[in-house]
C-alpha cells in the first residue's frame, strides 16, 4: 500500500499537523500505527528490534542499510583511487542485500542512477578544490561512502565527513589509509538536523570558518526538512559567495514521469518492509517529521522533503547565493556513459545542483 498524504506530496515541509502528532522514541525509532489516525500515546509498544541501545543491532557497528544500498549499487565503481578501493573492500554491507535485490527485481536500472549521480558529484566536488578555490570539503551524511577517501586521495584537501551514526567506526576503517592520502580526513558525529551540533562538531574536529568551503549533501536531503537543511547551509553563507555547496535533492512527484514514480518510491517502500522484517534498527532513518507509525505496508516516500522547480533557486537566493549549474538524471547519463540509453526520452527523479554560498 502506498501511502498518500493529502496535501503533503511534493511539498517541502510536512504540515504540522503531521509533526505534531509524532512520538520521538529517543532514537528517530518510530511506532507502528498510521501516522494520522493516531493519538499520542495509544501506541503498541515497539519490537525490540526497533530499539537502540546495547540490545539493538545498532547503526555504530553495521552500515545503515540505506547507505550499504547505495555502496552496492556503486559497486566499487565511482570511487576507484587505491585507498578507496582499500576501505571499500573493508565492509560489510549485508544489511542492503535484502532491498537491493527486491529493487532489482523492480527496476533492473537503480545502479546506473546511483553510478551516474556519484559520478557527476565527484566531478563537481574535484571541479571546486582544482578551480573555484575550495580547501575544506564537508560531506553531510556520509555514511560508508567514499567520496571523501576518493578526494582526499587525488587532492591536497580537508575533508569532514559527518553522520549521526558509524564516524568513530569510519575513523578507524580510515586510519591505516591516512599515509596514502594528500588530503586528510576527519569523522564526525553529528546530527545534521540540529546546526549547532554540526558546527560544534565540525569545530573540534579543525574546520574553519574562514577558509573556503564545500558543502555535499548527497542521499541525505529528503530526510531532512527544508528548514533544518538551509538552517545549515546558512552557516556556510559568505558575502562574496565564495563557498560551495553540491545538493542531490529528489523532484516532487508531479515533476516526475508518470510510468517512474513508482520506481522513484519504490526503495523508500522497501525500507520500511525491509525493517520490519529483518534487525535493521529504524533509527538508521532518522526521519524529519517522525511519522508517530508506520506499517510494514507504509512507504516512506510521503514523508521525504522534495524541491520542485525554483526551490532550490529560491532557496540558494535566500542566503544570498545562486544555483551555479543543474543536473538532472538524463544529464548525468550523458555526463558519465557519453549516451541516453536509460533516460532517453524523458529524466527521472533526482537532481544535483551546484549552488555558490
Ligand atoms: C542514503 S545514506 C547516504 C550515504 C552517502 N551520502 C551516499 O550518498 O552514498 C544516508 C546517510 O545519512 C545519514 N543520516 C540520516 N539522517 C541524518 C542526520 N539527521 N544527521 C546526520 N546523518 C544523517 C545516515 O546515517 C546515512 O549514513
Amino acid at each position: 500500500m502506498f501511502l498518500v498524504l493529502p496535501g503533503f506530496s511534493g511539498q517541502t515541509e510536512a504540515p504540522a499537523a503531521v509533526l505534531g502528532a509524532a512520538v520521538d522514541l529517543g532514537c528517530g525509532a518510530v511506532g507502528a500505527n498510521h501516522p494520522i489516525s493516531v493519538a499520542r500515546g495509544s501506541l503498541p509498544p515497539l519490537p525490540q528490534r526497533f530499539m537502540c541501545g546495547p540490545h539493538a543491532r545498532g547503526a555504530v557497528d553495521l552500515l545503515s542499510s540505506t547507505s550499504a544500498l547505495v555502496l552496492l549499487w556503486s559497486d566499487g565503481r565511482a570511487h576507484t583511487s587505491a585507498p578507496a578501493q582499500r576501505f571499500l573492500g573493508t565492509l560489510d554491507l549485508d544489511l542492503g542485500e535484502g532491498i537491493m535485490r527486491e529493487c532489482d527485481r523492480f527496476w533492473p536500472h537503480y545502479q546506473e542512477v546511483i553510478r551516474n549521480r556519484k559520478s557527476c558529484i565527484l566531478d563537481l566536488a574535484v571541479d571546486c578544490i582544482e578551480n573555484d578555490g575550495t580547501r575544506q570539503v564537508v560531506v553531510l551524511g556520509a555514511g560508508m561512502d567514499a567520496l571523501s577517501i576518493e578526494l582526499c586521495s587525488r587532492l591536497d584537501c580537508a575533508v569532514f565527513d559527518v553522520d549521526s551514526a558509524g564516524m568513530d567506526r569510519k575513523e578507524q576503517l580510515v586510519g591505516p589509509l591516512a599515509r596514502d592520502l594528500r588530503g586528510s580526513l576527519r569523522c564526525v558525529t553529528a546530527d545534521a538536523s540540529k546546526r549547532a551540533s554540526v558546527t560544534s562538531g565540525l569545530g573540534g574536529a579543525g574546520w574553519s570558518r574562514e577558509e573556503p568551503s564545500l558543502l555535499v549533501v548527497e542521499g541525505l536531503s529528503y530526510y531532512l526538512t527544508a528548514g533544518d537543511l538551509w538552517g545549515l547551509a546558512s552557516g556556510f553563507a559568505t558575502p562574496n559567495r565564495s563557498n560551495r555547496m553540491i545538493l542531490e535533492y529528489l523532484l516532487p512527484t508531479s515533476d516526475i514521469p508518470e510510468d517512474l514514480r513508482p520506481v522513484a518510491s519504490r526503495p523508500f517502500d522497501l525500507i520500511v518492509k525491509e525493517a520490519y522484517e529483518s534487525v535493521i534498527p529504524l533509527a538508521a532513518f532518522p526521519m524529519p517529521h517522525h511519522p508517530p507509525g508506520l506499517t510494514a505496508e507504509d512507504s516512506l516516500w510521503a514523508f521525504t522533503t522534495r524541491y520542485g522547480p525554483g526551490d532550490v533557486e529560491a532557496r540558494a537566493a535566500g542566503l544570498g547565493g545562486a544555483v551555479l549549474s543543474r543536473h538532472d538524471m538524463r544529464s548525468m547519463e550523458m555526463r558519465r556513459t557519453g549516451s541516453n540509453a536509460v533516460f532517453g526520452e524523458r529524466s527521472g527523479w533526482i537532481e544535483v545542483c551546484k549552488i555558490a554560498l
